[in-house]
């Protein structure tokens, strides 16, 4: 048999299946094997059928839902129509990126690889599950897992063994070559644009009205309420829905990121693809080195292994390239998170460690160096019946410490933070993704909602959407730590309460010696709630952090279940399961 191309195909949230998906790329290159590696939205689904080997690198998101750059080959796989034995050329196998503290562990790949043995696939192994909740992260089961489907594609392909594979201390090409433009005043228009993908979201660009902190000044966090105005966006929304943003890299950030690689900011390059990768289409081309790496780069990220391995590739210090060969080594994998992962370094801080490498970085490396800045998403926190032609968002700046001397930032909720309307007009190009959670549409289905924190800002939407539409029947928990800190959206509340339109229960957990949380004022009002549930057949909510919030809620109304219904543990598991399936209980939850 000839050797095969290699057909890595990802679905990926948040940037790591698809890491992971260009490491088993450069594992392939480094075989001397074909390989190409895609998006699965960007790739041709019919096209399987005469495919012969083919990598799977499928993460889950939130409820168990497949990543959005593979939903539409998700729907296409499982249509009814496709019949059985219409793979049964393709050896392929499935790698699953999964957290184990959400309640559909690796549901995407597990169902994936099923699905494929029904459409007579052959599957090499079985499906690897690798797991973020795991003390040394993913790779503690991806290692373990590639080693053994190279295994599975050598014992397949046995010619493969003649060749001999590139050594692993010599730099593969680079995606992508550089090329700078002599001529600053050449003009952008003179330049091809590359065409938008056509999965690619179009956001508008959405002037921020205001910006103010909800919390008081003295309290630990800084949480803002941010309002947008959309007019003339076409930006359609509903309570649940999400709102999404690219964030960008600070300009103290991008100055020495310039600094370090010896970049002249103003510096304007158009990219050449190096094979038949397409450039990346949220870069205008020429592009200016300080857009790149503002909007593109994510330098401020904690690197991930593939990281270290291609940085050891180019250090010609002797010193420094021991140590980052030491982090991408599966022995070193301890040392890389507690140097990295634990105190949360970032990837222009690890530059900084090693001087003599990041001095010799040739530029043609940096896109497959650093990976895209992610979108990030929020919850919508209002309503356009309440608030035409404007969108709020409820930001938590993200800060803390680790034993490095530098506190930690979230990037988005920094970024956000510091943009100041009263300073300088503002446009955040934004677009809108329906969200999980549904509300009811009739006007006599009640609606309890959990939502500490910042939890709260899908069930401000609802309670201002349902407001307006004239529906009664809204139950808020709210939970924050002091009455007199934290309790933001007060007034509005209290005058839902004035109106009618809101029963509200707050849990303040540092206003008294013991800690009260929203779980326990759950279970004070049982009789409520299961009137609520059982009577009048009341939609049940929770969103906020996925610690251990979801999860003692949970437990609370099964408890509420077994003391006014009288049923078992069993049997309130089985209710709040029916409940779950019929969309009667719903949660939307995240880190
Ligand atoms: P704490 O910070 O005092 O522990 C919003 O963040 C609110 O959620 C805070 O009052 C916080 O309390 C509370 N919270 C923290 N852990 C929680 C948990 N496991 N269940 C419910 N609420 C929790």
């Amino acid at each position: 048999m000839s050797n095969p191309t290699l057909l890595v195909l990802y679905g990926s949230q948040t940037g790591t299946a698809q890491d992971t998906a260009q490491r088993i790329g450069r594992q392939a290159q480094r075989r001397r094997m074909k390989v190409q590696v895609l998006p699965l939205d960007s790739y041709n689904v019919a096209s399987l059928i005469s495919e012969s080997l083919v990598v799977f690198v499928c993460a889950t998101t939130g409820q168990g839902d497949p990543p959005d750059n593979m939903k539409n080959f998700w729907r296409f796989l499982f249509r009814k129509s496709l019949p059985a034995g219409s793979l049964s050329r393709l050896d392929c196998a499935v790698l699953g990126l999964g957290d184990s503290s959400y309640p559909k562990f690796n549901f995407v790949a597990k169902k994936l690889h099923k699905r494929l043995e029904q459409l007579g696939a052959s599957t090499l192994l079985p499906a690897g599950l690798a797991d973020d909740q795991h003390d040394l992260g993913s790779d503690a089961v991806i290692d373990p897992w590639l080693t053994s489907f190279w295994e599975k594609v050598y014992a397949l392909y046995p010619s493969l063994s003649d060749v001999t594979p590139l050594k692993e201390d010599e730099p593969l090409p680079p995606t992508y070559t550089f090329h700078f433009l002599n001529d600053v005043n050449e003009k952008m228009e003179d330049r091809l644009q590359s065409p938008p993908a056509p999965s690619q979201p179009r956001p508008f660009p959405c002037r921020i009205v205001t910006n103010r902190r909800v919390t008081d000044v003295s309290h630990f966090q800084e949480v803002r309420l941010i309002e947008f105005d959309i007019t003339g966006s076409n930006i359609e929304f509903a309570a649940g829905d999400v709102v999404m943003m690219y964030p960008q890299n600070s300009a103290e950030d991008v100055q020495q990121f310039c600094q370090f690689l010896r970049l002249d900011p103003e510096a304007k390059f158009t990219l050449r693809a190096t094979d038949n990768t397409a450039v990346p289409s949220r870069l205008p081309q020429p592009c200016s080195v300080h857009h790149l790496v503002k909007e593109y780069l994510d330098i401020a990220a904690v690197p991930r292994r593939s990281f270290f391995e291609l940085l050891s590739t180019f250090s010609t210090n002797e010193l420094e390239r021991e140590k980052l060969q030491e982090f991408s080594s599966a022995a070193g994998q301890d040392d890389l998170h507690s140097y990295c992962n634990q105190p949360r370094r970032t990837a222009l801080e690890v530059l900084a460690d090693f001087p003599h490498t990041t001095a010799e970085l040739k530029v043609d490396y940096l896109l497959d160096l650093f990976p895209e800045i992610q979108p990030r998403s929020f919850s919508i926190a209002s309503s356009l019946q309440a608030h035409p032609n404007r969108l709020q968002i409820l930001v938590a700046v993200v800060r803390y410490k680790t034993k490095l001397y530098n506190p930690r930032r979230g990037l988005c909720s920094t970024w956000l933070a510091s943009l100041d309307p009263e300073q300088e007009e503002v446009f955040v190009p934004l677009w809108v993704k329906k969200g999980s959670m549904k509300f009811p549409k009739d006007l006599d289905t009640p609606v309890i909602m959990v939502g500490p924190g910042t939890g709260v800002a899908p069930f401000r939407s609802a309670l201002q959407e349902r407001r307006a539409e004239g529906k009664h029947g809204n139950v808020l928990f709210f939970g924050c730590r002091s009455e007199s800190k934290d309790f933001y959206f007060r007034s509005e509340w209290e005058e839902m309460m004035k109106s009618g339109h809101l029963m509200l229960f707050t849990a303040f957990s540092r206003d008294q010696e013991e800690k009260i949380y929203v779980q326990h004022r759950v279970k004070e009002n049982a009789k409520l709630l299961w009137d609520l549930i059982t009577n009048k057949n009341a939609c049940f909510y929770i969103a906020g952090s996925a610690k251990q919030m979801p999860n003692s809620v949970c437990d609370a109304l099964k408890e509420v279940f077994q003391q006014e219904g009288g049923v078992s543990s069993e049997d309130a598991e089985q209710m709040l399961d029916i409940m779950e399936k019929t969309g009667q209980f719903q949660s939307e939850t995240w880190s």
